[in-house]
């Protein structure tokens, strides 16, 4: 078994990844900037909430096999491979920002004049085609002295999980994709894969880097474009009497050259990957002198979807100068306390600007959301409390704790009961008969 794997970055990626790989017997070190996660994974709580990790990592630096650490050389020489987990954002321009990923690609270079024998370096962050070459490949030789290929080996390996479902995605991905610049750097990783998935092992895909980096970004604009593409069916469906989105997608997604999945329309789509990555591959594109019409669209459609939502409660209510206004779900999806890009944000802050008194309630976002909304909105400490007097409510995020709420609850606690279902959780025939109700991609005769 591989003697020590390292990773930089603790965050929704790293942490996860170097847990589950810790879970498996792995001797994991982990090395972040933020001195306060480093400080909190070794009190084996994860700094951010997501299903699973908590007890997975509690056990994992209990039984010693994951720790973190505050000086990044420590991490380097106590490990035989090094994974890079930054994050790579997006600048104001859309381009990518490659600091974490130079800075630690420093880091590791320096750790590694001290150390002899060869060593792995992994990029696991979402970077453009030819960044692990000609950036971190670059920077390591600089900084270490030692030759790529040689002194080092490189691989990309990107990495697909989903936030919510980031431990389960872990271990059980669809595939691996390797991309290596030479065959032992490749033959080493997918060892350790082997190792960690015994029986259960994945198809890999080995390759070049840049087909690797390009694999990324492919996927995400293939996955943002195919719910653009049904919330733009969405849009049409609602100036159609009669027409429901729901049933459109049932209809295309039983074609097998389609597929039901990511084809439920809603307020759009949001996270920290979809919006920079569409961003940096067409900002890349530009830069190589091609278009990416596709790539355009899906954004140009996600950024008018969550004003849809409002549209809805416009109609609804006629207008919400001093109205009580309830968004229910604030994280940019359930089973996070993300809010990066999250739509709720784009909903609030429209409400905000036409005058509503919005109160929000998420299960697990709260504290971010203060963070972003500060003392614009009432912050509710439960469902109810946000529906209480309130005159409408916005679903924006599909939380179970939504989905259980009946109309009957709405008429209850609300002043004058309206629902805008932006995730199209409820019947609209049961909704419809009983309270003020419109939904997303839904012209309800
Ligand atoms: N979040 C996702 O669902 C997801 C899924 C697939 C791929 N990705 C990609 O993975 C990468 C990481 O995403 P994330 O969401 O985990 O990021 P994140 O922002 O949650 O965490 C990044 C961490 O890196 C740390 N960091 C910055 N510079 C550092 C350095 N020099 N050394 C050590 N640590 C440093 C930060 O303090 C932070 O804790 C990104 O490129 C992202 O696009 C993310």
């Amino acid at each position: 078994m591989v003697r020590g794997i390292s990773f930089f970055g603790l965050g929704y990626v790293g942490l996860t990844t170097a847990t589950c790989l810790a879970s498996r017997g792995f001797k994991v070190i982990c090395y972040d900037v933020d001195e306060a996660k480093v400080d909190a994974v070794n009190s084996g709580r994860a700094p951010f909430f997501e299903p699973k990790l908590d007890e997975l990592l509690r056990r994992a630096v209990e039984e010693g096999y994951l720790k973190a650490v505050k000086d990044p050389k420590t991490a380097v020489l106590n490990s035989e491979v090094t994974f890079i987990t930054v994050g790579t954002p997006s600048r104001d321009d859309g381009s990518i920002d490659l600091t974490y990923v130079e800075s630690a690609s420093r880091m590791i270079g320096e750790a590694l004049r001290l150390k002899s024998g060869w060593h792995l370096i992994v990029v696991k962050s979402t970077v453009l085609p030819t960044t692990t070459e000609n950036v971190v490949g670059r920077i390591i030789e600089e900084t270490s002295g030692r030759r790529c290929g040689e002194g080092f080996g490189l691989c990309v390996n990107p990495e697909f999980l989903r936030e919510g479902n980031a431990v389960e995605d872990t271990f059980k991905p669809d595939r691996i994709i390797i991309g290596e610049v030479d065959k032992r750097s490749g033959d080493f990783l997918e060892e350790i894969y082997r190792e960690f998935y015994g029986d259960d092992l994945p198809p890999i895909i080995r390759t070049t880097p840049v087909n690797a980096e390009l694999i990324k970004y492919a996927n995400n604009s293939f996955l943002a474009m195919k719910v653009s593409f049904i919330n733009m069916i969405a849009n049409i469906c609602q100036k159609i009497p009669g027409a429901d989105v729901e049933v459109i997608a049932r209809g295309i997604g039983l074609d097998k050259r389609i597929g039901p999945l990511f084809l439920k329309a809603g307020a759009g789509w949001g996270g920290s990957c979809f919006r920079k990555d569409l961003e940096a591959l067409l900002d890349f594109a530009i830069k190589n002198g091609v278009e990416l019409p596709l790539v355009e669209a899906t954004l140009k459609v996600n950024r008018g979807q969550p004003y849809r939502v409002v549209e809805l409660a416009g109609e609804l209510i006629g207008g919400f100068h001093g109205r009580r206004v309830s968004v229910l779900g604030l994280a940019f999806k359930p089973g996070t306390d993300d809010m990066r890009d999250a739509v709720s944000i784009r909903i609030v802050r429209r409400l905000v600007e036409e005058g509503a008194k919005v109160v929000v309630y998420d299960p697990k976002a709260m504290d971010n959301a203060k963070k972003i909304f500060g003392g614009d909105v009432e912050y509710a400490g439960s469902v109810e409390e946000c529906l209480k007097n309130s005159e409408c409510a916005i679903i924006v995020t599909e939380w179970d704790e939504f989905r259980k709420l009946k109309p009957e609850d709405f008429i209850r606690l609300m002043r004058n009961p309206a629902v805008v279902d932006g995730r199209r959780m409820y019947e609209p025939e049961v909704y419809s008969r009983m309270l003020k109700f419109k939904a997303i991609g839904l012209n309800y005769l």
